[in-house]
């Protein structure tokens, strides 16, 4: 499947049916995990079967319903943007095997996370995974000029990276970025310096690299 066909399939999901995730679909999602975890230093992990992390002594926790499975989030301190860069790629690899998902940094239960942390690790959050009841809709977003100093005749590469950054999911849809051009070199800034901003500009990053096709020498 194209990435620009993966990245439009993919909204958050938060109701999932009773299926579990496959062996040979869990399979090829741990070997995109173990390439994110060597590339990155983290310590990305499938957890199956484990519904307590959405349950909390109820059938559904937050919003969440049917929720038995999720990537966590652990790896070194004080690198949220490589949390949301290589957690993104997870989502999209998952999101291409027909696996749907949701970045989760509250509505969980967070004591009842399971995964295995090493000392100087750190917990971040989870992203919900599972086969939705629906495949989620697409959010109110912004246009690529909203985010970006985006003219007409500006290059094709530029175009479809800031296509893809806009359908990336960011904390509570507050898609507080924006990017400029220099040549051939992009600067993007986010607004605010909380934790799921950062998360939130590693997504977007990893958006804008598959979209535009360039890799992360495309950074000023
Ligand atoms: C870092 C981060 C944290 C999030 N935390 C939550 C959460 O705690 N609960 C929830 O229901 N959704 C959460 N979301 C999902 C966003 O609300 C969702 O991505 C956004 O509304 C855009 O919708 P979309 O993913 O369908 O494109 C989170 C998303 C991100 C990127």
């Amino acid at each position: 499947m194209d990435v620009m066909d993966v990245i439009r399939s993919r909204h958050s999901v938060r109701r999932f049916d009773n299926r579990p995730i496959d062996k040979k679909t869990a399979d090829l999602l741990n070997e995109e995990i173990d390439l994110c975890n060597k590339e990155s230093g983290f310590h990305f992990q499938l957890i199956t079967d484990e519904p307590e992390a959405f349950e909390a002594g109820k059938p559904s926790y937050g919003k969440f319903q049917g929720c038995r499975n999720y990537l966590t989030i652990i790896g070194p301190s004080k690198k949220e943007e490589d949390a949301g860069y290589y957690g993104e790629r997870i989502v999209l690899k998952a999101q291409e095997l027909g696996v749907n998902s949701c970045w989760v940094a509250l509505t969980y239960k967070k004591g009842k996370a399971k995964g295995n942390i090493l000392p100087g690790e750190k917990h971040y959050m989870v992203v919900a995974m599972g086969y939705g009841i629906d495949s989620g809709v697409a959010h109110n977003g912004k246009t690529i000029e909203d985010i970006s100093d985006f003219k007409p005749d500006d290059p094709e590469w530029y175009r479809n990276g800031l296509e893809a950054a806009i359908l990336a999911p960011t904390a509570m849809n507050q898609q507080k970025f924006r990017f400029t051009r220099n040549g051939d070199k992009v600067k993007v800034r986010v607004a605010g310096l909380g934790v799921h901003t950062r998360v939130d500009l590693g997504i977007v990053k990893c958006h804008f690299e598959l979209g535009s096709g360039k890799g992360k020498d495309i950074w000023e």
